[in-house]
């Protein structure tokens, strides 16, 4: 049986291991991202943190790890996060969580961005449906123009967007990522391409694997 617990535990690892002090660090969103926040701590190095969702802020903070608001930092050196799905090229399908735009800000402000993913994350190919967060303003134009998608139900975004789900085929994700970033309403969507990753860690059950996307710098 794979422990895909212990799998997230050594990928946040081996990402914690990433932080040198003084760096500008973006915390990403979910499960692995908890064990993330844990190594951190239990490293306590000095470094500047922003969170990508109020969830993570409270979590860090009661960790020890103080967070700062990404208002003021023009970039950072560093994020780290997890993902719903990677594919063999390096394509991400993120948003499980609802936190895809905050994420997204914090993944391209980023010098480098890590992903952290245990063994079952590792796809083929990205399967749908693909998180959106919308504006609420004309929200059910947006919707007629999109179809194929259903509101979830959960809060809004920190940000006051409105979390959804869109259906499609994802056998091209460029051109779908291209296609709802043009539909205006749209404030994010969950495929992040590969030009934005810099290094996926992969926990497997014996090892852990470090994929490059975009190639050895
Ligand atoms: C949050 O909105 C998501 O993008 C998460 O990063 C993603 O769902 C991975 O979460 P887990 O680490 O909990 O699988």
């Amino acid at each position: 049986m794979v422990d895909l617990d212990d799998e997230k535990r050594r990928a946040a690892s081996a990402a914690a291991d990433l932080v040198r002090p003084g760096m500008r660090v973006g915390l990403g969103t979910g499960s692995t991202v908890a064990f993330l926040l844990e190594a951190i701590a239990a490293r306590r190095v000095s470094a500047t943190f922003v969170a990508t969702s109020p969830g993570t802020q409270r979590a860090a903070q009661a960790l020890g790890i103080d967070v700062d608001p990404f208002s003021d930092l023009a970039r950072l050196d560093l994020a780290i996060d997890g993902a719903d799905q990677v594919d063999p090229s390096g394509w991400l399908l993120k948003g499980g969580g609802g936190a895809l735009t905050r994420e997204k800000i914090v993944a391209a402000s980023a010098e480098r961005f890590v992903v952290i993913v245990d063994s079952s994350k590792m796809v083929a190919s990205l399967t749908g449906p693909v998180p959106l967060e919308l504006m609420a303003f004309g929200l059910h134009a947006t919707l007629r123009r999109l179809g194929a998608t259903v509101l979830r139900d959960a809060a809004p975004s920190p940000d006051g967007g409105v979390l959804a789900d869109h259906f499609t085929r994802l056998d091209e994700p460029m051109v779908v990522s291209r296609r709802l970033a043009d539909v205006a309403g749209v404030v994010a969507h969950g495929l992040f391409a590969p030009t934005m990753v810099t290094e996926v860690i992969v926990a497997r059950a014996d090892h852990v694997q470090h994929l490059s996307p975009q190639g050895e710098p």
